[in-house]
């Protein structure tokens, strides 16, 4: 039975693949701070789930809930890195720009660490990312968030860099770049090209099963990609 963690796993596309991984066979630790919701996820498949309550940005127990799950499970397969928030926040009021900074930056960062030490030394692992296509280009509404993907899709580059350490190693690094799915983290009002939730999430595992290298989702956002890439910042700062 293979292992897995999902940081993030108490709603949205954290919990859709917990429940995809169940489906497939995986022995899978769910970790987030809201506990009830992780009781109700394992009372209905007890035997797959184990849940492990964690607040990312504290540090010190993120690193003992690793350690805890490492220990519980011996060797571990998979890494889903799923918890995040995102704040419009124009007026740059400080509690959310920094709020932000602390979960999806710092606590991302020190988990992304854990699981690289630990994938170097089994020499095998497979660690998923769920960043944004925010990590592009800068927003005037959110800035904190668009850093902060464009702060998490270069540390992943780096990771991915740092895999040829590893000589004979099997380890993964994928970054998943949804645009808008329909989960209480999409952003703003008249969203457009929103992706129901369990259609975004089989894109998503599906790339995971096929260990690409970056994925964005769903496929029509590569257009977005692409576009964003090339058009330079008055012409956003004009339009957008
Ligand atoms: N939905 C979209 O349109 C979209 C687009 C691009 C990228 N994303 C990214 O996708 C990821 C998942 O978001 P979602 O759309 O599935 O939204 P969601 O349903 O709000 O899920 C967010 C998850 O993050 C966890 N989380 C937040 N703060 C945490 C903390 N301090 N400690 C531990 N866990 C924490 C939440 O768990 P607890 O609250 O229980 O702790 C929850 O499980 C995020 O990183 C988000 O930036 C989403």
């Amino acid at each position: 039975m293979p292992n897995a963690i999902i940081f993030g796993a108490t709603s949205g596309i954290g919990k859709t693949l917990a429940n995809f991984l169940v489906e497939d066979g995986y022995k899978v630790a769910i970790t987030g701070r809201r506990l009830p919701l992780l009781d109700a996820m394992k009372k209905k498949s007890p035997s797959n789930f184990s849940i492990y309550e964690n607040d990312v940005q504290n540090i010190e127990q993120t690193e003992a809930v690793f350690n805890r799950i490492v220990t519980d499970f011996e060797t571990i397969d998979l890494v889903i890195h799923s918890s995040g928030v995102g704040y419009e926040n124009p007026s740059l009021e400080w509690g959310n720009e920094h709020d932000t900074i602390k979960t999806n930056v710092v606590g991302a960062m020190r988990i992304y660490d854990l699981v690289f030490h630990l994938f170097k030394k089994q020499k095998f692992g497979h660690l998923v990312a769920i960043s944004s296509i925010a990590s592009l280009r800068g927003n005037r509404s959110a800035p904190a968030y668009f850093a902060s993907k464009a702060f998490q899709v270069n540390y992943l580059e780096s990771l991915y860099f740092k895999t040829k350490e590893v000589k004979g190693g099997r380890l993964y690094i994928t970054d998943v770049r949804p645009g808008f799915i329909d989960t209480k983290m999409a952003l703003g009002d008249g969203i457009f090209w929103m992706t129901p939730l369990q259609k975004a999430s089989r894109q998503i595992y599906n790339a995971i099963k096929r260990k690409k290298r970056r994925v964005y989702i769903s496929k029509r956002w590569n257009l977005i990609a692409w576009v964003l890439k090339i058009v330079p910042s008055w012409l956003i700062k004009k339009v957008m």
